[in-house]
């Protein structure tokens, strides 16, 4: 059991890692040798997704609610760079559940601004490539893994995440839910996030009200495969 917790601390230590290096973590900031993180920039204007997703949510989504994932991420990890030296286990433990919070908080949204894209750009455009063939093989059909996380995102119940990953053990695509920020690791070790959908109310309430169905169906609309694609050829590799 030990030796499991250790090995899911060491998996979550290195996708931390991997994701801080794909998402180009413009981000790392260092402060008395502590590795601190900034908001990430988006690739387009908070306007760009819509119908699908409202220009207002997207800048309150972005500003507000990523900003305060990442201060209240760094101001637990100063706290934890604090109270290690001292031995403070209390604290260290304490401290424990903001860093998964915050710290997932930072690392879903990191990837959920990567995982969109304006129409013009390509947005909505289905995966091909090794990615389609994949999605066919392991769903039977685009059509059919859409109708699957549209589902599971719709039943989860209060706040999380709806995933597409691919399980680098079994080799296989895999439809998972996180609840809360909870990133895709916790899942298990082995599952890296293609693609990950916010199914917090804040991410579609003002546009949508309580209707999370009518989000889900949309955002099809405004989904980058192409970074999707890019993630599985370079993990299934
Ligand atoms: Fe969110």
């Amino acid at each position: 059991m030990a030796a499991r917790s250790l090995l899911i601390r060491k998996t979550l230590a290195t996708v931390l890692r991997r994701d801080s290096a794909a998402l180009g973590a413009p981000a790392a900031a260092h402060s008395r040798g502590l590795h601190t993180f900034t908001l990430p920039d988006l690739s387009y204007d908070y306007g760009a997704l819509e119908p699908a997703i409202s220009g207002e949510i997207m800048e309150l989504h972005h500003k507000k609610h990523h900003q305060t994932y990442v201060t209240n991420y760094n101001k637990a990890l100063e706290q934890l760079h604090d109270a290690l030296p001292k031995g403070d286990a209390s604290t260290i433990v304490k401290l424990q559940s903001a860093i998964k919070f915050n710290g997932g908080g930072h690392i879903n949204h990191s990837i959920f601004w990567k995982n969109l894209a304006p129409v013009r750009e390509g947005g909505g455009e289905p995966p091909k490539g090794s990615l389609g063939w994949a999605i066919d093989e392991h769903f039977g059909s685009f059509e059919k893994l859409v109708q699957k996380v549209n589902a599971e995102g719709a039943a989860l119940q209060g706040s999380g995440w709806v995933w597409l990953g691919l399980d680098k053990e079994l080799k296989r695509l895999v439809v998972e839910t996180t609840a809360n920020q909870d990133p895709l690791v916790t899942k298990g070790p082995g599952l890296v996030p293609l693609l990950g959908i916010d199914v917090w109310e804040h991410a579609y309430y003002l546009q949508y009200k309580n209707v999370r169905p009518d989000y889900l169906k949309n955002i099809w609309k405004v989904i980058n495969w192409k970074y999707a694609s890019e993630v599985y050829d370079n993990e299934s590799s």
